[in-house]
């Protein structure tokens, strides 16, 4: 490989896989075109800033000309990340979700074709299956579900690359990631915002019943997970990429208090999400099969460390739950923490 173009590689996934690939393409270039949304952080990849085959462009996905531009000197492949990622956010507002993940990833799809590059992965995840009832897993040929805006989102770019390979013959390949953590994950996902407020002694606040469950997947399996698809996936195909991990959001929650010696009582059960899938759960045979792709990263050992890489970089964080974030998290969680008790305010 010569040059390699990620999208969204300043967010928490991209950020890993921009590292992976300079690692794993000795030779390679690897350029991250993102728009540096709230999500996109450049310090997640400071590391990388003197790296001489590393390259950064600001520009916007849902935009040809920052396309053109990027891939005017050429590409092997584009691994396609850029997204606004979180559910709760889209609840509030689907707007940017539609014009990133569904006008974004066709525009993408277009640019793809007008440069001939001859692979392009999509990155997508379990969500689109919607909610699983127990004890079945969705396989790739599942039909899709969307139970949020968010999902719904992602679901319209599946569909729309998978369109574009039948009409165009657009060489893009799939995968459906399952619930990913691990350093530099942005606090507003549950597992290191619970992380980061039970460090600062503030409320965990646990949707519903704390009982839906979600298969975690260490950031660097699922950054092998998308490596591989980039070299043996197929064009046209969806290869489902899960960590093996299922776990109900109270028993992580627990893992993470007993890691971090911290008390139960700083857990808070506040008013649900609304329309929380139960239970994401994938049948991932194919990955294993046609890709050769298993997780590596058991989950105490993943959730240790992870716990560890953020005790040690309180600044990185401290920095991320300033200013925009406060008023999010007001929105998010300022009713619900108030309606779980008297106690829930000591934020
Ligand atoms: P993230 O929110 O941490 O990062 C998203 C990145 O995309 C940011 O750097 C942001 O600046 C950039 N971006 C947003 N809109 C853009 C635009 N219009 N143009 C260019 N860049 C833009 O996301 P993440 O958690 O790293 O997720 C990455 C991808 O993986 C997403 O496509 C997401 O749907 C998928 N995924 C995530 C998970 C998970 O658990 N986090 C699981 C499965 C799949
Ligand atoms: P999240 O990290 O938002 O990922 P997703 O919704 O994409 O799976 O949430 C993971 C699980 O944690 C999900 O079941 C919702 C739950 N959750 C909480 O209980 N409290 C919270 O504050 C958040 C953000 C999530």
């Amino acid at each position: 490989m010569r040059r390699l173009v990620v999208t969204g590689g300043c967010g928490f996934i991209g950020s890993h896989l921009v590292r992976h690939l300079l690692a794993a393409h000795p030779q390679a270039e690897v350029v991250n075109l993102d728009l540096l949304t709230y999500a996109g952080n450049p310090e997640n990849l400071a590391d990388c800033a003197g790296n001489p085959r590393y390259k950064f462009v600001r520009g916007d996905v849902a935009d040809p000309a920052a396309l053109d531009q990027t891939l005017e000197g050429g590409a092997d492949a584009v691994l396609h990340l850029a997204a606004e990622s979180h559910v709760d956010r889209s609840i509030h507002d689907p707007g940017p979700f539609l014009r990133t993940n569904v006008l974004g990833t066709e525009t993408v799809l277009r640019a793809v074709l007008r440069h001939a590059v001859p692979k392009l992965v999509l990155v997508s995840t379990d969500e689109v299956y919607g909610s699983v009832p127990e004890p079945a897993r969705a396989a790739e040929d599942a039909p899709l579900r969307p139970g949020n805006p968010y999902s719904a989102s992602k679901a319209a770019g599946d569909l729309l690359a998978l369109a574009h390979r039948n009409t165009h013959g657009t060489p893009v390949v799939i995968t459906r990631g399952s619930n990913t953590y691990g350093p530099f994950q942005f606090p507003e996902k549950v597992l290191p915002l619970f992380l980061t407020n039970a460090e600062a002694g503030q409320s965990l606040p646990l949707y519903g019943d704390g009982g839906n469950v979600r298969d975690w997947m260490h950031v660097e399996d699922h950054a092998r997970g998308i490596a591989a698809a980039l070299e043996r996936g197929r064009p046209g195909e969806v290869y489902n990429i899960g960590g093996g991990n299922e776990r109900t959001n109270l028993e992580m929650t627990r893992a993470i208090l007993r890691l971090l010696g911290k008390p139960e009582s700083l857990v808070r059960l506040v008013p649900d999400r609304p329309g929380h899938d139960r239970r994401y759960a994938m049948d991932t045979a194919k990955a294993r099969r046609d890709l050769g792709f298993e997780p590596r990263v058991p989950f105490e050992k993943g959730l240790e460390e992870t716990a560890r890489w953020y005790r040690e970089n309180r600044a990185w964080w401290e920095r991320v739950k300033t200013g925009a974030y406060r008023d999010y998290y007001e929105k998010q969680y300022g009713d619900r923490l108030r309606a779980a008790g008297p106690t829930a305010a000591r934020r």
